[in-house]
C-alpha cells in the first residue's frame, strides 16, 4: 500500500518503529524541530527537513528489540544488512555495528515510502537519513542540516554549536568540522573507536 510522503505519515512511521522507546522518540522530535528551523534559515524544504529529522534514526529499532531475531541486536543489524545488500565497512562490522543505523534507517524509509511519486523529494530525504551518521562527500544542504541537527539538539554535547550557527558566528561547514573534531577528541579521550568514515567522507571540508 502506498503511503503518502507527509510529516503526519512520517510521525506515524516514527511511532511504528521507535514508539516503544521514549528517549529515541523525543530525540527524533527535537532533531526534526531544529532541522525545520535550519531549513527555514537556508531556504530548504521544511517538510523534507521535518520528515528526514523524524525518521533519521528509525533503523535503531533493530537495537530495541530482538523479538524477530531471537539474538542480540548487532546480529539483527548484521542480518538485515546482509539480506538487503546494504554496504558495510570494516569499522561498522568490527568496531561499532550501530554505525550502520543510517543506512538501515534509509532502507526502512524506502520500505515505507518507496512508492512515493515525488522521486526527487524521496531521494533527497533518503540520502539525508543515510548520511547523518558519517556525512558524505559533497553533502547537499538538507544532508548537512540533518547531520548538524542530530548533533546539536539540546540533549547532545555539541548543543552549544546551534547558537553559533544561528547567530552567524560560524558557517554550516565550520559547524560540521567542529562536530567531527569533537567526536574525534571525545573518542580519543575515552579510548573508544572513532569512525574513520567521518574523515574520509568529509575531506571536502578541508578544501
Ligand atoms: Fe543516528
Ligand atoms: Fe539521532
Amino acid at each position: 500500500m502506498k503511503i503518502e510522503l507527509s510529516v503526519k505519515n512520517a510521525r506515524i512511521v516514527l511511532y511504528k518503529y521507535l514508539g516503544s522507546n521514549q528517549k529515541r522518540l523525543l530525540h527524533s522530535e527535537r532533531v526534526a524541530k531544529i532541522s525545520v528551523e535550519l531549513a527555514k534559515k537556508y531556504h530548504v524544504s521544511q517538510i523534507e527537513a521535518a520528515i528526514a529529522g523524524l525518521l533519521h534514526d528509525i533503523g535503531k529499532a533493530l537495537q530495541d528489540t530482538n523479538l524477530n531475531y531471537g539474538k542480540s541486536y548487532n546480529v539483527a543489524m548484521l542480518e538485515y544488512c546482509l539480506r538487503n545488500n546494504i554496504t558495510m565497512y570494516d569499522f561498522e562490522l568490527f568496531d561499532n555495528i550501530s554505525a550502520l543505523h543510517g543506512r538501515i534507517s534509509g532502507s526502512f524509509f524506502e520500505k515505507e515510502f518507496g512508492e512515493e511519486e515525488d522521486k526527487d523529494a524521496f531521494n533527497r530525504i533518503k540520502m539525508a537519513i543515510e548520511r547523518h551518521v558519517a556525512g558524505s562527500e559533497e553533502m547537499c544542504l538538507l544532508d548537512k542540516i540533518i547531520f548538524i541537527a542530530d548533533n546539536v539538539e539540546p540533549d547532545k554535547k555539541d548543543h552549544y554549536l546551534l547558537s553559533s550557527l544561528t547567530n552567524g558566528e560560524k558557517d554550516i561547514d565550520g559547524v560540521i568540522k567542529e562536530i567531527i573534531t569533537n567526536k574525534k577528541n571525545r573518542a580519543m579521550r575515552k579510548k573508544l573507536p572513532y569512525n574513520p568514515l567521518l574523515d574520509s567522507n568529509n575531506e571536502y571540508l578541508e578544501r
